[in-house]
């Protein structure tokens, strides 16, 4: 398994829900992939469950609502339980996300300078659908808490990249580097 990416920072994971029109594009989860995601884990343990949504990010590029119901099983919680945990950090996420996460900061000073209208330039420009991924599934856009740039705002990171002092036609730049 390839190393699990950092969790950031917590989010509300903002406009995306559990089920989707994605998911009809998924109808088979393997759940085989479950013993190798608990290998290694004490189930017994609450803290496991953390470390398990991750690994589970990790092996199907999102957390699919079959394998919360198994790791449920599993871990002797709730699928409630998983869910919440999914849902407050925002590098989880319930649907399949596209090959570029575009998290940009709606917080109040990126507001002040005009974030908004950038978010509008961005979802019509990527053809953003309700689930927040692009129709091509090359983009998907979160809005995000500060990002730790409002004197640079608005501001936006794609993928591990941090970008700055956005415009337009800023982002047609920025956006040209991520196939
Ligand atoms: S408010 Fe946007 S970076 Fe802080």
């Amino acid at each position: 398994m390839k190393g699990v990416a950092e969790l950031k920072k917590p989010g509300k994971g903002r406009g995306e829900r559990p089920h989707g029109p994605h998911d009809k594009h998924n109808p088979g989860v393997d759940l085989s992939l479950i013993n190798v995601i608990l290998k290694g884990i004490d189930a017994s343990s609450r803290d496991a469950i953390l470390p398990v949504l991750r690994r589970t990010q990790e092996a199907y590029g999102y957390i699919p609502k079959e394998a919360v119901f198994e790791l449920a099983k599993r871990l002797k919680t709730t699928p409630a339980h998983l869910y919440g945990v999914a849902t407050f950090y925002d590098q989880l996420s319930l649907v399949p996300r596209g090959r570029n996460v575009i998290r940009l900061c709606t917080n109040m000073a990126c507001h002040v300078n005009g974030v908004e209208s950038l978010l509008e330039f961005l979802r019509a420009k990527l053809n953003i659908t309700k689930e927040n991924t692009s129709l091509d599934g090359r983009y998907t856009i979160i809005e995000s808490e500060c990002i730790g740039s409002c004197g640079r705002g608005p501001a936006m990171t794609v993928n591990d990249d941090s970008y700055y002092n956005l415009t337009p036609r800023k982002i047609e730049r920025i956006l040209a580097r991520y196939k």
